[in-house]
């Protein structure tokens, strides 16, 4: 029998998005392991083109999530982005790679190797580079207050109150 797949909590960074859009993809995934797995009926399962499809769609989805989280990089200011991007283009070519070798090969069950090489493609992700990223930006943040912020409002007052009364 194989394990569910399903988020854990650990996996969080306490970024919205990005956890938001971790957990999307950990979902497309759980829900391909469900409807190709070897217990799906033979009904779901079975059927070449609609798991490669899917997982076209997952490599898809993984592939925006990146450039988002670039994006993400770039408006923060992240020093090790070039690192990071560079790890992203290597998981993207590493899927590519799967994808062509699973087409070629015409999958039509997903079974437990390859479930697990596809969690295990994701989680080193979210757990490895993603983690240095979220330390970087909650320093980041935690020293850039917000428009509106109550240091600003604080500063704001001392200053007015200097010119009020020189
Ligand atoms: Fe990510």
């Amino acid at each position: 029998m194989t394990r569910l797949l399903a988020w854990h909590d650990e996996w969080s960074l306490n970024i919205e998005s990005l956890d938001a859009e971790h957990r999307g993809l950990i979902e497309l995934l759980a829900d391909i392991c469900h409807r190709f797995g070897p217990e799906a009926s033979p009904r779901r399962s079975g059927d070449a083109s609609a798991l490669i499809d899917a997982l076209t769609d997952l490599g898809e989805a993984a592939r925006e999530h990146f450039k988002r989280e670039e994006d993400m990089m770039h408006a923060v200011g992240y020093e090790d982005m070039a690192e990071h991007r560079t790890e992203h283009a290597l998981l993207m070519a590493e899927y590519t790679d799967q994808l062509r070798h699973w087409r070629a090969e015409g999958i039509d069950v997903f079974d437990e190797e390859a479930q697990n090489n596809a969690r295990d493609w994701i989680l080193d992700h979210i757990l490895g580079a993603d983690r240095d990223f979220a330390k970087a930006f909650h320093e980041i943040e935690g020293h850039l207050p917000a428009p509106g912020h109550p240091h600003d409002v604080a500063e704001q007052s001392r200053l007015n109150a200097a010119r009020r009364y020189p």
